[in-house]
């Protein structure tokens, strides 16, 4: 059969993909150095954009076959034009009429960012569905659990909090405005009016944390009630928690963050009721375990598709000597080890250059590649207290997903042939079986 006969581009991709580790933007190579180039003129755009010498890179384009259908108008928007209401949710969020056109609303801001990353999800999940449960290690808001919107699944995190507003949010989160309102009648975010509602918070997050008592049904949603305001008053939802003499268990006293400015970064302190995700995240199974076991316990398992997403790693290290491994570095080997010894498919996210020295992270990577992970390098902007915020480099790696690997433009049309083998001449020895 000849190359021209050929239809699509499976055969080619597959025998690529088996030889090939790094991919970004149709260039593929064993080595981070074969994409590095590509990289570096992505990175060069941000910069420039930040220098105000150019446009914002258009980074990611999911093919439009999977992807959710997205809201038109942010959440804070809708909430306002239906006065906090469930039904402006189900009308504008698709994925809560049909979970199979796109995911739920993200109730909380949360480290990471990874909302963005939902149509993605949704596409490297899409052959699973049927028969995979989604686990999100490192559950936060969990935001892959909300894009992919499946009946079952499956999240765990340390952090109480969150995970009380997921819970929450399972029997019907309905948050009230807490706080002043201005001559329009919206509410607005004064400095007092946080600090009133994260000192509520605390003081049943220390009947919970440190006089140890079970906290009753009520106690728990006004708590996420709390949680959930606050969070969307603190600018990127930033919440400090500090261990102090008195707070000496859990994560300690919360403080608040930056906090959002009226007028500025936008209101954000409007009621927001979500009681219409209740019956579509019933069935979830939410933990405050530490990931470690939870992992151990579904890695016997073949029908879960895990999706691991740690505290970015601050700096490489060495796994597999744990002489020289602080807490830090325990948990970024930890996180390795689950995400290795999954039977199903897995997906992990973390820096893949280290954004201060701008070294590539080998020794995460180079243990992922040894697994048979592939990954895909995601240049992106993340927003900081600062202007500009930070230009980085992240990867997903993945291992037993098919995935059409992210990036702006497949630099050779996928059956685009002619091109390729002008490109690579040996690639006409390989491909003319
Ligand atoms: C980067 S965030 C995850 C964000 C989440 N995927 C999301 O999209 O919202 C990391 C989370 O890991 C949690 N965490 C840290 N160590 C953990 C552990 N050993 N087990 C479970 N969760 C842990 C932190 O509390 C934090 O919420």
């Amino acid at each position: 059969m000849g190359i021209e006969d050929r239809q699509g581009y499976t055969f080619f991709d597959d025998a690529w993909d088996v030889m090939k580790a790094y991919k970004f933007e149709g260039v593929e190579g064993d080595d981070f150095d074969d994409i590095r180039p590509n990289l570096d003129s992505v990175m060069a755009q941000f910069d420039a954009w930040r220098a105000d010498q150019g446009d914002k890179p258009e980074l990611r384009k999911p093919t439009v076959k999977f992807a959710g259908r997205n809201r038109k108008k942010p959440l804070r928007q809708m909430m306002l034009e239906g006065s906090g209401g469930p039904n402006i949710l189900m009308q504008r969020v698709p994925g809560l009429r049909d979970r199979s056109l796109g995911g739920l609303p993200q109730i909380l801001n949360w480290w990471g960012g990874k909302q963005q990353l939902g149509p993605y999800f949704r596409e490297m999940f899409h052959p699973y569905r049927e028969t995979h449960i989604p686990y999100e290690a490192f559950g936060g808001s969990l935001s892959m659990l909300n894009a992919l919107n499946s009946p079952q699944g499956i999240a765990t995190d340390i952090n109480p909090d969150p995970i009380n507003v997921g819970r929450m949010a399972q029997i019907g989160l309905n948050v009230p405005s807490f706080g002043p309102v201005d001559e329009r009648g919206v509410p607005v975010n004064t400095k007092e009016a946080l600090q009133d509602i994260v000192d509520r918070a605390n003081a049943i997050r220390y009947k919970r944390d440190i006089l140890g008592e079970e906290l009753s049904l009520d106690e728990k949603m006004r708590l996420a009630e709390l949680f959930t305001s606050a969070n969307s008053r603190a600018f990127q939802g930033h919440m400090n928690y500090k261990n102090t003499p008195e707070w000496n268990k859990g994560f300690g006293i919360m403080k608040p963050g930056l906090r959002k400015v009226t007028g500025g970064r936008g209101e954000p302190s409007i009621p927001m009721d979500f009681r219409a995700m209740a019956p579509l995240m019933r069935n979830w199974d939410l933990r405050t375990q530490p990931m470690q076991d939870v992992s151990r316990e579904l890695n016997e398992r073949d029908d879960i598709f895990s999706y691991y997403d740690p505290p970015y790693a601050k700096r490489t290290f060495s796994y597999g000597d744990k002489s020289t491994a602080d807490e830090e570095d325990q948990l970024q080997a930890d996180t390795l080890s689950a995400a290795i010894a999954s039977q199903g498919p897995v997906v992990y996210s973390n820096y893949l250059v280290d954004p201060d020295s701008r070294e590539v992270l080998h020794g995460i990577t180079d243990t992922l590649l040894d697994e048979g992970f592939d990954i895909h390098p995601w240049p992106r902007n993340i927003k900081t207290s600062k202007e500009g915020g930070k230009n980085v480099i992240e990867m997903l790696a993945t291992r037993d997903i098919d995935w059409p690997g992210m990036g702006r433009k497949k630099r050779f049309s996928r059956g685009s042939w002619k091109d390729l083998l002008s490109e690579y001449p040996t690639l006409g020895d390989f491909v003319n079986d």
